[in-house]
């Protein structure tokens, strides 16, 4: 059985993602030179997106990861998150790179963001694959961006809905999910 059947319109394809990915890591070695950066995965939708940005960033790096959960369904709309796991390194003094799938309030970002800034890293900064400005809630400073979306719900390269769809090559938006609840 495959998934293709749940998926109404393929939103951004595989080629456009490898093509997009390549631009990121060409503009990030060229920012990082020399820097030797942490990239900062936040799982678990940011895997699929960190292991391809990754090989298209041939300046040394290193790479580590962090886990952030809800206490409840729809708690992050009061911004109420938790890290459910840590860095493994420390970042003090480090340049940080946080790699995530999606922006869509904005706040599990600024909760990561504030987290980390008491860390004192040298710098840090946030790409991330998907943006999506409409949904917007607070102010975010996004570094690097590689599409910008409209308010839909998406699964793929990554990204799920209740833990699936995350290994569909590609960026789809899920049959009569237009208006599905928000997993936010
Ligand atoms: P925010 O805190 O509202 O910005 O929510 C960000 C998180 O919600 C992302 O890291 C995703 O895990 C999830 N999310 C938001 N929009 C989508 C989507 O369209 N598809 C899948 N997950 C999403
Ligand atoms: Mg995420």
């Amino acid at each position: 059985m495959s998934f293709t059947d749940d998926i109404s319109e393929v939103l951004i394809s595989t080629e456009a993602i490898r093509a997009r990915v390549a631009e990121l890591g060409a503009q990030i070695s060229a920012d990082y030179s020399g820097k030797n950066p942490i990239l900062a995965c936040v799982l678990k939708g940011g895997l699929t997106f960190l292991a391809d940005l990754s090989r298209a960033i041939p300046i040394p790096h290193e790479i580590d990861f962090l886990a952030i959960g809800s206490y409840g369904p729809s708690t992050t709309k009061s911004g109420v998150v938790r890290i459910l796991m840590d860095l493994e390194s420390s970042i003090q003094d480090r340049h940080v790179l946080l790699v995530e799938d999606i922006v869509n309030t904005g706040r599990t970002l600024a909760y990561i963001v504030e987290n980390l800034q008491t860390r004192r890293p040298a710098s840090l900064r946030i790409c991330t694959l998907l943006d999506k400005p409409d949904r917007h809630a607070i102010p975010i400073h996004l570094d690097y961006v590689g599409f910008t979306i409209p308010d839909r719900f998406v699964v793929g390269y990554g990204l799920d809905y209740q833990e699936k769809y995350r290994n569909l090559p590609y960026v789809g938006v899920l049959h009569g999910t237009p208006n599905i609840k928000r997993q936010t």
